[in-house]
C-alpha cells in the first residue's frame, strides 16, 4: 500500500475526518480565500472539493491514472475563480500537515516521502499547466 493511502487508512480506521481542520488552516493561511466560497451555503462545495483533493492525492501516489491530469484541469478552472496555482501546493501541504499531526507517532518516513513526492508532482503539474495556458497562440493554421 502506498504511503498516502496508509496514512489516510489510519485516519479512517479511527473515524477521524480531517476536513474541518484542513479548511480552518487553509483559511488561516489565506484569509482572502474564505469569501470565494460565498455560494457554498450548506458546505456541499467544500465537501466535494476536499473529497476530490483526497481522491487525487491517493491516485497520484498509487498509479497516477488520472490524478495529475485532474489537478492540472482544476488549476486552470480555479484560475478563473481567482485562485493562484501556488495555492494548490499550499492546500495539499496543509492537508499533509493536518494528517501528519493527527497521526502523531504513527507517522512514518515512508508516509513523509510519499506525501512529499505527491506534492512535488502536483507543484510541477500546476506550473506546467499555467505555462501552457499562458502560451501565445502563434498559429491557427
Ligand atoms: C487553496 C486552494 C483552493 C481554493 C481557494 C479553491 C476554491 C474553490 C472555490 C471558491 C470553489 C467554488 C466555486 C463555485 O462557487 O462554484 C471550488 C470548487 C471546486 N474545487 Fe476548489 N479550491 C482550491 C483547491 C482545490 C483542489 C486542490 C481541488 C482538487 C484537486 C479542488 C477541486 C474543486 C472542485 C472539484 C470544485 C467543484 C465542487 C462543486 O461544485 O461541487 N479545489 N474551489
Amino acid at each position: 500500500m502506498s504511503g498516502v493511502a496508509e496514512s489516510l487508512d489510519w485516519l479512517s480506521e479511527r473515524d477521524i475526518d480531517p476536513a474541518a481542520r484542513i479548511y480552518a488552516q487553509v483559511f488561516a493561511a489565506h484569509p482572502e480565500m474564505e469569501r470565494l466560497f460565498f455560494s457554498d451555503r450548506d458546505g456541499a462545495i467544500k465537501a466535494n472539493m476536499i473529497y476530490r483533493a483526497f481522491e487525487t492525492v491517493l491516485d497520484i501516489d498509487a498509479t497516477n491514472s488520472y490524478g495529475t491530469n485532474f489537478v492540472g484541469c482544476e488549476v486552470v478552472n480555479h484560475q478563473n475563480l481567482g485562485v493562484a496555482a501556488a495555492a494548490f501546493v499550499s492546500f495539499y501541504s496543509i492537508m499533509r500537515d493536518v494528517v501528519r499531526a493527527e497521526l502523531g507517532d504513527a507517522w512514518t518516513p515512508a508516509m513523509e516521502e510519499a506525501w512529499l513526492g505527491a506534492i512535488a508532482r502536483i507543484g510541477n503539474t500546476a506550473a506546467e499547466r499555467i505555462a501552457q495556458s499562458n502560451a501565445p497562440v502563434t498559429s491557427l493554421a
